[in-house]
């Protein structure tokens, strides 16, 4: 059994941790405004061009991924590496006055590289946040001013030390950024009792088209409710949030068990994926499933004591088989750095260094409906089982995050109804775009393909912070702007009816589409009014 936790603890490992090549920019007049206006604005210390020294290791500090680090990648023209706000000023501020569009950059996870590569050749910058960051917490108070370049693991490491007795509803991956997590609305083993990232918002401050900054009062409802979980990238630049903080008891329990296919694993999913919305299930109680080849992980978080667990899975899942021996009885913080680098101290969780082994590919879905007994034998049988680099992390919905008018606070779509998300990830190592890449795209499909009888449809929902862009890409019109039109076939999965909601923000905050990439959302024409 130690076996399948090593595997699976390596897999998860490599997925947290996913850069660019060589594709010649262009020098035109417009970039070398562009440039002598950042000179004459910044620190020439913080602005690193193609021909710095530097250049190369800033650009790779935050790449998860060595798929966005090929010769062919189209990389930034240079990069500028904020340390304060009158630096985000000044980079959007030049940026606007000479046509060069920003890439903006904190924790760099973004699936598709979107944060630090174009997928077109253009001329771009990345304005990198991770020098931006820092947390300011207040013993007993129930919120934090987080700058926006923090990573979830610091922002962990900050509450847990300094305010204990309360947390931030995260995820596992304790590398990921605070504002690239909370910008696609944030899921993870706290939502069913506190919500999705983006729920846990009170303020923010961002620098928008013009360099401005704005907080939640000069900003409005709108903005504030899009920068919640409508996408990052699209509206401006935030520099900092304001976090709601909730109480945790002094101790959790984290427990992980690993039964085999053998012992029943498609029973166990069947009952699983009926009990987890269970009203008689507590929020406090998260039980999500990686499963690999021939095994599932069930991996529990329970926001109190083993005792109580215990007897709550005994009523509600006795199948698992869980007993006081499985129980990791530990402080919150512990707690975050255990789910994710296993035993370790909790300083793991500031470790910021990535690694670049292995290449992948991730997809999502939402599912609705239970898959039942056969539907889960058949993902064994003819998926998982035959190619064991492949793996999904089932993530249970319900709790706080299944009901309520939550529309009011982000526009994350995907709540009332949902048992549970899906992320497939599919891991190759070689070539970024040899054979190994292929079969791996190929095996990845195939598993896509499979889940689409149980997964939602019309439209088939996706995760917006689970980037993929096989669901479309943004077409640039005429008038230089995206369509709203192209917009739609991607973005209708992500935010459902809430992407016309998103697309009047941004007509109204940035309607010559300055803050873009190939999937931010397009301004919504008057003639849609
Ligand atoms: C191993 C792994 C595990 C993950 N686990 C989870 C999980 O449990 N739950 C979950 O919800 N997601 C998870 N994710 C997805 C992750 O939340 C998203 O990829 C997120 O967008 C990453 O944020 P970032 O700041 O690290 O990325 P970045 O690449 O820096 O940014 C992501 C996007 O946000 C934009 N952006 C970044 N900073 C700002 C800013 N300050 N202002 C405006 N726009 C900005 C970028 O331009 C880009 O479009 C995981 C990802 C990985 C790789
Ligand atoms: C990428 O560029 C390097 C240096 O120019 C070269 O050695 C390498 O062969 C190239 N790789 C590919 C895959 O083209
Ligand atoms: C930080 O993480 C990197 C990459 O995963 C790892 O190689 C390194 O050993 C870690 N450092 C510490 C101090 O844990
Ligand atoms: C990868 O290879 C395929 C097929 O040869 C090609 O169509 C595609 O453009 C390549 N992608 C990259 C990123 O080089
Ligand atoms: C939230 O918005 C989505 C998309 O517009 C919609 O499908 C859903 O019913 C709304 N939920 C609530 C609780 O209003």
């Amino acid at each position: 059994m130690a076996d399948y936790s090593e595997t699976m603890a390596l897999a998860l490992a490599i997925l947290c941790c996913f850069l660019c090549g060589n594709a010649f920019l262009p020098s035109s007049a417009s970039s070398d405004s562009f440039l002598q206006c950042l000179s004459a604005t910044l620190p020439t210390e913080l602005v690193y061009q193609q021909s710095s020294s530097g250049f190369t290791s800033v650009l790779e500090s935050s790449v998860q991924n060595p798929k966005f680090l090929t010769n062919t990648t189209v990389r930034p023209l240079c990069i500028v590496t904020a340390s304060g706000v009158p630096h985000v000023q000044a980079a959007v501020r030049c940026g606007r006055a000479h046509g060069v569009r920003l890439r903006v950059r904190s924790g760099g996870h973004e699936y598709e590289g979107l944060s630090y590569r174009s997928v077109r050749p253009e001329v771009f910058a990345v304005l990198d946040l991770a020098r931006l960051r820092g947390v300011r917490v207040v013993p007993g108070e129930a919120s934090a001013w987080v700058d926006a370049g923090t990573t979830l693991g610091e922002l962990y490491y900050a509450v847990g030390t300094a305010n204990p007795g309360f947390l931030f509803p995260g995820g596992v991956c304790a590398t990921v950024g605070v504002s690239g997590f909370i910008s696609g609305g944030g899921i993870g083993l706290m939502m069913r009792k506190h919500g999705v990232g983006g729920d846990n918002v009170l303020d923010a401050r961002i620098v928008n088209a013009d360099g401005d900054v704005l907080d939640r009062a000069a900003m409005g409802e709108d903005l504030f409710w899009a920068i919640r979980g409508g996408g990052g990238e699209s509206f401006g630049v935030v520099v900092a949030w304001r976090l709601k903080l909730s109480r945790v008891p002094p101790t959790v329990t984290v427990v992980n068990n690993f039964p085999t296919m053998e012992q029943g694993v498609a029973d166990l999913l069947a009952k699983w994926e009926t009990t987890i919305l269970a009203p008689s299930l507590p929020a406090d109680l998260t039980i999500r499933v990686v499963l690999q080849e021939r095994h599932a992980l069930f991996q529990t978080l329970y926001l109190g004591r083993c005792s109580d667990l215990l007897r709550t899975v005994g009523i509600v899942f006795p199948e698992l088989g869980m007993t006081a021996a499985d129980c990791n009885e530990m402080s919150w913080l512990r707690a975050m750095a255990f789910l994710y680098f296993g035993n370790t101290g909790t300083p793991a969780v500031l470790n910021r260094t990535n690694s670049l082994g292995t290449y992948f590919k991730s997809k999502s879905d939402y599912v609705r409906r239970a898959v039942g007994r056969a539907g889960w034998e058949g993902l064994f049988e003819q998926q998982l089982s035959r190619n064991g680099n492949m793996l999904m992390i089932l993530e249970p919905h319900g709790g706080a995050v299944g009901g309520g008018n939550t529309n009011a606070t982000s526009p994350h779509p995907h709540r009332r109804g949902v048992l549970f998300n899906i992320q497939y990830g599919s891991m190759w190592w070689g070539e970024a775009n040899g054979t190994a890449a292929a079969t791996a795209l190929r095996w990845l499909d195939g598993l896509y393909g499979f889940l689409g009888q149980y997964a939602t449809s019309n439209p088939r929902e996706a995760f917006a912070n689970y980037r993929d862009l096989d669901l479309g890409q943004n077409v640039v019109g005429g008038d230089g702007v995206s369509s709203y039109s192209s917009g739609r076939v991607w973005a209708e999965r992500y935010f459902m009816g809430n992407y016309r909601r998103l697309a009047a923000v941004k007509a109204a905050v940035d309607p010559s589409d300055y803050f873009r990439n190939e999937q931010s959302i397009p301004p919504l024409p008057k003639t849609h009014n």
